[in-house]
């Protein structure tokens, strides 16, 4: 009897520009964990050829994609079906392929961002969000994509600090209705402390930091940078100058985004902590 072949799994990340991406090494260290045998690319895809590529790559036998900077919205717009978390995020950073009673392809939406970021800072850091005050600055995609599941936390209050305070006004309009959330500037700080201070902003990509009063840390506060990088953000600088008695990048949420990817592609749980400590 001739032996079955075992399948080879698909999958990929797609950006423009991907280079710098992690992505591949995590997935293949998660890979390893179960001994399944995947393969996972760093494919830059040109702008305006991003649908015709997500199809192409179902079609020809893909099972999952990762969805990173500047597609994830368009992501969000070719997906059939999306959870609730990438629903509200109006971004899609994971898609899964599978094939309809037509035989046609079946695109399935998810964002694990925050769900990352929230494992990240619960699991790893040993910080319970519950009841807790949460400072979180900016509101591009990267925030709206991480409120949902901080605010599932159930902290006391979630108070959003923007630059344009109008935008940080409009995610609270969008996500209200999940718990205690409030809008500011960042010049409305100065009297209140904060347990977690999480830097959603983009002003590290530019060596800044913004414009924040030294007093916002309580005490044992973690300062958590979604940016992340191989020194220390100016942040995380920050914070540590200012007396925050914890400071980390983002590089947990990457690892933790991708291990929930993975369970969602394979069903299969697996253990991040090696895989940071590799990065590291
Ligand atoms: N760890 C991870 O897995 C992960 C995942 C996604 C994103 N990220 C990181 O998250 C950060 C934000 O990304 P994004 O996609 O949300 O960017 P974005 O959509 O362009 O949003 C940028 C935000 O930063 C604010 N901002 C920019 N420069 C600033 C400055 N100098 N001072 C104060 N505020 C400033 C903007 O304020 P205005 O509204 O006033 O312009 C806006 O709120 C990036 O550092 C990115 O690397 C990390």
């Amino acid at each position: 009897m001739m032996a079955t072949a075992k399948k080879l799994e698909k999958f990929a990340v797609f950006g423009h520009p991907i280079g710098h991406s992690k992505s591949p090494v995590i997935h293949q260290q998660f890979a390893k964990q179960f001994g399944l045998d995947i393969t996972y690319e760093a494919i830059d895809v040109a702008e305006n050829e991003f649908e015709q590529t997500v199809r192409e790559f179902g079609k020809n036998g893909g099972n999952g994609l990762n969805i990173t900077v500047p597609y994830k919205l368009e992501a969000w717009q070719l997906a059939d079906v999306r959870s609730e978390r990438a629903e509200l995020a109006g971004a899609v950073n994971t898609l899964k392929f599978s094939t309809g009673n037509n035989g046609e392809l079946k695109i399935f939406g998810d964002n694990t961002d925050g769900v990352g970021l929230v494992t990240d800072i619960q699991g790893n850091y040993q910080v319970k969000i519950k009841n807790k005050k949460v400072l979180v600055l900016g509101a591009g995609g990267a925030v709206r994509g991480i409120l949902a599941p901080l605010l599932d936390c159930q902290p006391q209050l979630l108070l959003l600090a923007n630059r344009t305070v109008s935008k940080a006004e409009v995610l609270v309009e969008i996500f209200g209705h999940k718990g205690t959330i409030k809008a500011t500037g960042f010049d409305n700080l100065a009297d209140q402390q904060f347990d977690l201070i999480i830097n959603g902003t983009a002003a590290s990509l530019k060596g800044e930091v913004p414009p924040l009063p030294g007093t916002i840390f309580a005490k044992n506060a973690l300062a958590y940078d979604l940016m992340y990088s191989a020194e220390p953000t100016p942040f995380m600088e920050w914070a540590k100058n200012q007396g925050a008695a914890k400071q980390t990048d983002g590089l947990g949420m990457l690892v933790e985004q991708a291990a929930e990817s993975f369970y969602i592609w394979n069903g299969l749980r697996p253990d991040t902590g090696p895989v940071i400590k590799l990065l590291r």
